[in-house]
């Protein structure tokens, strides 16, 4: 049998297993086993590499996870630093035990793990226990869990990839000297369509030249998409069908209805990336726990469909045709109302959380305005709402309650609907009372408003009014602090006065009489320039 030749990797695991064989005889068991099954491991790569060993039957899947499983060094006090410094590239996860989502990471990190391992990629994959070596791990700057930390000779840096195998597996490849993958061969093109569901494809006559450096640059910046090259249109046109020039062309391939999307942009790294943003989103998104975070992140215009699984059945063809007339302009979202966890918080917004029928809305993030489709979202309508959208003549949905009956109240209930009506269109000064249900200081000051409504009942030109700002919204209702008091001088309802919530009722009146006092002066005055 051949000797195999000894990596650097395996010289490291060979000082750091007699390392801790000799500074730690009594406890040295079981961190050590680890390393002696990467070091087994290792040298069985070596041999099959060499032709020593045969396989005659391929792994089971559980074999390979557990065999990946086992590339992932466990770090501790005693081998973290070495491992750290003795590679050029480590990724080390951090986590605790208890950890629900450390655990749900752990297999597909062993599986990146794996993949890494079998495309000779010089990263190590390592992991520590952050609870039980609190001190080692924050050292790593591991604050929470679970932690992902790329260390580059020594220098770490944030994770900034998705959290699936497969994109962990490409971040790390793009942060390792491997942004692009070529592909040489028509067989090498057809495996890897199979094996990825996204990707970027670039034909380059040449590897060299300004278009083709700004496209390793995107390439390289981006965090997500594997980017693949060739210079043969022949093998060009398996990655992407229809390529159209012979020595330039550049488009992105999803698993979906749209699959392809060609680039018709100069090469310039930024307008790579946009383009790339625009269009890695399928025509509808369906949203889960693990995309959340990307799509939640996408700075487009972006139109929600809230809908029962089985009824958006019927709505994906309109969407997707809507999707498709707005592409690279506006994100279509499919949220499932029957998801809580992930519907709850949007319906909140527009005050419809006990809603179980289709809701079509839209966010501006850039804005923060968000819109309702207040219809049955026919084609048609779903159509014009998007062109309206991305128009920016939409107008814009502020939440209300239903418009209650104030007959004989001392305090006029208002809601967003009556808003305009009551407050700034009503010619009389208005003290207006905000708060929600949850503010804890906010019941003391309604007893207090209650008390001065009785104090001022009588008077014609005073009005006491309270809001629940938890469900009614109003562009010109801009509070940040509950209870509020706002009192609003009859000629001029655009820049109501703050008043002191904590005061006794005694000098709220007092303060109020002041207020009425200069309106009336302002009034006065008006009427003698006239
Ligand atoms: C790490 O350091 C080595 C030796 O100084 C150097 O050759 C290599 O380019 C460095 N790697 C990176 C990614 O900077
Ligand atoms: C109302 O008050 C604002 C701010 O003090 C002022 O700019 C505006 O001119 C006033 N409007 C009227 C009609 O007096």
């Amino acid at each position: 049998m051949p000797t195999p030749k000894p990596t650097s990797r395996f010289i490291f695991l060979t000082i750091t297993l007699l390392l801790s064989l000799t500074f730690l005889t009594s406890k040295a068991t079981e961190d050590s086993d680890d390393i002696e099954e990467l070091i087994a491991l290792d040298e069985e790569q070596e041999q099959q590499e060499h032709g020593g060993t045969h396989h005659p039957k391929p792994p089971s899947e559980a074999e390979v996870l557990s065999r990946a499983q086992r590339i992932v060094l466990e770090l501790n006090n005693d081998n973290t630093q070495m491992a750290i410094d003795g590679n050029e590239f480590v990724l080390i996860l951090g986590y605790a035990p208890w950890c629900v989502r450390s655990a749900e990471l752990m297999p597909r990190f062993a599986e990146a793990a794996g993949s890494l391992n079998e495309l000779k990629n010089p990263v190590l994959m390592a992991k520590i226990d952050a609870e039980r070596y609190p001190k080692v791990a924050s050292n790593l700057g591991i604050k929470g869990y679970p932690t992902l930390l790329l260390f580059v000779n020594s220098t770490s840096q944030a994770y900034t990839g998705g959290f699936s195998a497969e994109e962990m597996v490409i971040w790390l490849r793009k942060k390792t000297g491997t942004p692009v993958v070529r592909v040489d061969s028509i067989d090498e093109a057809n495996d890897f369509v199979k094996k990825h569901s996204m990707f970027a494809a670039g034909l380059f006559d040449k590897f060299e030249g300004p278009d083709y450096e700004e496209f390793v640059k995107a390439a390289t910046t981006d965090n997500e998409i594997q980017f693949v090259e060739t210079s043969s249109p022949r093998i060009a046109n398996i990655l992407y069908p229809d390529v159209k020039s012979t020595n330039l062309f550049f488009g992105i391939v999803k698993s979906e209805p749209e699959r392809y999307t060609s680039y018709e942009d100069a090469f310039e790294k930024d307008r790579i990336l946009q383009f790339l943003n625009d269009n890695k989103f399928p025509l509808v998104t369906f949203l889960t726990e693990v995309n959340s975070a990307k799509v939640y992140s996408s700075d487009k215009l972006q139109v929600y469909v809230f809908a029962e699984a089985d009824d958006f059945k019927k709505l994906l063809e309109p969407f997707q045709d809507a999707a498709r007339k707005f592409k690279s302009k506006i994100m279509f979202v499919f949220i499932d109302i029957k998801d809580d966890n992930l519907a709850k918080p949007f319906l909140t917004l527009f005050g419809l959380e006990e809603s179980e029928d289709t809701l079509v809305t839209a966010f501006d993030y850039k804005s923060g305005a968000k819109y309702l489709l207040e219809s049955d979202p026919t084609p048609a309508r779903i159509e014009e709402f998007c062109s309206r959208l991305l128009k920016g003549i939409l107008p814009p949905f502020y939440k209300s309650q239903a418009i209650p009956d104030n007959k004989g109240a001392d305090i006029l209930t208002v809601v967003g609907k009556t808003f305009d009506d009551l407050i700034l269109r009503s010619s009389k000064n208005i003290i207006l009372e905000i708060h929600t249900p949850w503010c804890l200081t906010c019941e003391t000051t309604s007893k207090q408003v209650e008390k001065l409504a009785k104090h001022f009942k009588g008077l014609e030109n005073v009005v006491f009014a309270r809001i629940d700002a938890s469900v009614n919204e109003h562009p010109k209702l801009e509070v940040d602090d509950y209870p509020t008091l706002l009192f609003y001088p009859g000629s001029n309802k655009s820049n109501p006065i703050k008043m002191p919530t904590k005061s006794s009722a005694k000098d709220l009146a007092i303060l109020i009489n002041k207020h009425l006092k200069a309106e009336a002066e302002t009034q006065d005055m008006a009427k003698d320039e006239l």
